[in-house]
């Protein structure tokens, strides 16, 4: 069992792979991405340190600052998926300060550390799959052939309804049982049934923002106390297909095999040192007068996620998390306040600001082009997926991107998610009568798109409703 430790798989993830690796999806913006990129390594080469300089190191937390439809978020989506590191977004206006009805700041330590959780789980998963496998395959064989008199590790002797004795090669059924063969066939065999707990009844108690877990809490009071009837884990036997089964025996293969324990600390050690938490909408908590919701100001949710930002110990339901060392990245639109409207304290611990640009007629003609997924290349494939073969000329991107400029300098600047709108009305017609164009090639022309938005484009008023 060889595993690439986090720092290892950290190691290869330099600021220039990851600028590269964010280009793939996001046009320009090149000093956020660096930013985030360099503040990523840094959380490697932290963990090159020892002692007290290990621990003296604090992560340079980054507010991105820019307009809106300009990549913010969509840098942290992609930041998600790209650093194996729990990595976790949040929306600054979903919190309320203490003793308000809403999310506690604290939340997200227990959401991020589960994700953390998840990501070790999932790792020591597939790190104990062969065994697991091998095990599920087994257990198969016997369920498949529970009449079968005797199993020797090369034959299986089984009785058929004649009396008659058959021998079958347990290498061959073996080998079909794994090739799925047999995975239309119904067999019976125990399931546990979830516990019951009345989390389910109550709903909409937070229980883990209490930092507590009820299901635990049971489970502790049933082995404390033995002569308790326990929880009622009822086993019920149940009719399904081998295929399901397979998936059932799997996950309960796998439970068996990986260490719960040492998944919890690896997680702990991994939330605590590598953790990214993305506030998004940070300027919605930002100047006092400033309101998430009724009587809830943002300055009491700035002042309860501080203590966050600045390093504090949280009660999960997996054991402390000490949050010192977690990157935070915030961003935001900024629009009627400035980050120096933040609380002092907050602003010092956010010493990198780094903004964004609002985008071009030239920038929406790439967003358009090239990203992996872009949103031309979207519409093709959902199309093709009705046989219909669609074709962009270069001229018709170009169009595209300088409507969505004009509309966006005459009317409210909504960068990039200006064409979507105008996109979806340039396909109005074509995606409607897709299923009957079977087999046909269709061509976005500029002359289509003029067509399709010339009316609305000309009528200020109109183009505030649809586009
Ligand atoms: N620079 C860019 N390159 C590629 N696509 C972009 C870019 N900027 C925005 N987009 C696209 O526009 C949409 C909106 O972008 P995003 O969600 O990142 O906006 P934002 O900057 O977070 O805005 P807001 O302040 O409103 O939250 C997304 O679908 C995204 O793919
Ligand atoms: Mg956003």
């Amino acid at each position: 069992m060889r595993r690439k430790s986090e720092k290892d798989l950290m190691k290869d993830l330099t600021p220039r792979t990851i600028v590269e690796e964010l280009d793939k999806y996001i046009i320009g913006q090149g000093d956020a991405k660096k930013a985030v990129a360099i503040a990523i390594r840094n959380r490697w080469r932290r963990l090159q340190l020892t002692g007290e300089m290990r621990e003296e190191v604090m992560p340079k937390n980054i507010i991105m600052i820019g307009p809106t439809g300009v990549g913010k978020t969509e840098i942290a989506r992609r930041l998600a998926g790209l650093v194996g590191a729990p990595f976790l977004k949040v929306e600054a206006s979903k919190y309320t300060e203490v003793g308000y009805v809403g999310r506690s700041v604290e939340s997200m330590i227990r959401d991020l550390t589960k994700v953390a959780v998840n990501m070790v789980e999932s790792k020591m998963a597939e790190s104990v799959q062969t065994r697991a496998a091998a095990a599920v395959n087994e257990r198969l064989l016997k369920l498949l052939f529970q009449n079968a008199e005797d199993r020797t590790d090369e034959v299986i002797l089984e009785v058929d309804e004649n009396q008659q004795v058959r021998t079958l090669d347990k290498n061959r059924i073996m080998k079909d049982i794994e090739n799925g063969k047999y995975d239309k066939r119904v067999v019976e065999t125990e399931v546990e049934q979830p516990a019951i707990t009345p989390v389910g009844v109550m709903s909409n108690v937070n229980f883990d923002d209490l930092g507590i877990d009820i299901t635990d809490m049971l489970d502790n009071i049933a082995s404390n106390f033995p002569g308790l009837p326990g929880l009622p884990k009822r086993k019920n036997k149940k009719k399904m297909t081998v295929k399901q089964a397979r998936q059932l025996f799997m996950r309960e293969e796998t439970e068996k095999l990986v260490d719960r324990e040492a998944i919890i600390n690896t997680a702990l050690e991994v939330v605590q040192n590598l953790g990214i938490i993305f506030i998004d909408e940070l300027d919605k908590v930002c100047g006092k007068s400033s309101v998430t919701g009724p009587d809830i100001s943002g300055e009491g949710v700035q002042r309860d996620l501080l203590p966050i930002v600045e390093g504090t110990t949280v009660n999960t339901r997996f054991g402390m998390v000490r949050t010192d060392h977690i990157l935070f990245i915030a961003a935001g639109a900024f629009y009627g306040s400035k980050p120096s409207d933040l609380i002092p304290e907050m602003q010092g611990r956010f010493p990198i600001r780094v903004e964004l640009n609002s985008l071009t007629e030239e920038d929406f003609v790439q967003i358009l082009k090239t990203p992996k997924n872009s949103l031309t290349k979207q519409y093709v494939a959902l199309l093709n997926a009705e046989r219909v073969k669609v074709k962009f000329t270069e001229a018709s991107i170009k169009e595209i991107a300088r409507v969505a400029a004009e509309v966006n300098a005459r009317d409210q600047n909504i960068g990039a998610r200006r064409l979507h709108t105008i996109i979806e009305k340039v396909f109005e017609d074509i995606s409607f009568e897709a299923p009957e164009k079977k087999g046909q090639t269709v061509t976005i022309t500029p002359g289509l798109v003029h067509k399709k938005l010339k009316d609305i484009v000309k009528d200020a008023n109109l183009t505030k409703y649809i586009l």
